[in-house]
């Protein structure tokens, strides 16, 4: 039985994934080095500073601690700027329908962001009081594919990960709900989601009868 859904947010709720590449894009330009979109998709789900890691991977740069953690902020300022544009209009299609529907049937939405940024971007969106809770990156000692971040959330719910639904973009994210004993939803293609238990293309396949049917197999 369907107790909760629990939502990643970049990519699922709101396009944001596509403000990080433009973030990330805009500081490698600057520092020289290659990047693209399908270094990109490896970011996906992946914290601030792993992201970076990432990113400055065969630069042959050698940076202090301390220039790491200014190119991760740079980058966070260009990011922030952008998400200060985000509006209610920014929700993916089917989004606000299927939280509309959640409420309705007193079933919980729970949010696993890794991104600190998530409380403000739900704020932007009109959606924050939408959740029951917000799992805290901050307060995590493993990102995805570790299950934590589900797992902290379900807790905070007070569900069973067993009767919960987890609906991600990244294969890290389809990793950490499969390893939490949750039912993953994918949004995107079979070629990255592919362990995923329903694959959708689009979040406006996300409907509660497509969830409640999934959890009823
Ligand atoms: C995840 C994104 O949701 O949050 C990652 O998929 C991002 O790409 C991560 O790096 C951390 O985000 P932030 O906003 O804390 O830098
Ligand atoms: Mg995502």
């Amino acid at each position: 039985q369907l107790e909760a859904v629990i939502f990643d947010l970049d990519g699922v709720i709101t396009d944001s994934a596509e403000f990080h590449y433009q973030a990330w894009q805009a500081l490698a330009d600057e520092l020289g080095i290659p990047f693209s979109r399908e270094k990109n998709e490896r970011l996906k789900g992946v914290s601030r500073m792993e992201s970076l890691d990432i990113v400055l991977e065969g630069s042959g740069l050698q940076l202090t601690e301390a220039e790491r953690l200014r190119l991760a902020e740079k980058k966070n300022d260009h990011y922030k700027q952008m998400i200060g544009s985000i509006t209610p209009e920014h929700l993916l299609p089917g989004i606000p329908e299927l939280l509309d529907s959640l409420a309705q049937r007193g079933i919980d939405a729970g949010l696993a962001s890794a991104s600190l940024n998530a409380p403000l971007i739900l704020e932007r969106l009109g959606i924050a009081r939408r959740f029951q809770a917000i799992a805290d990156p901050a307060g995590l000692r493993r990102g995805k594919p570790d299950p934590e971040i589900f797992l902290t959330a379900a807790e905070l719910l007070g569900v069973t990960p067993g009767n919960c639904i987890g609906v991600e973009d990244a294969s890290a994210g389809i990793a950490a709900i499969k390893a939490a004993g949750m039912t993953a939803v994918g949004i995107g293609s079979a070629e990255l989601l592919g362990k995923a238990d329903l694959l959708l293309s689009s979040t406006s396949e996300l409907t509660l009868e497509r969830l409640l049917e999934l959890l009823r197999k």
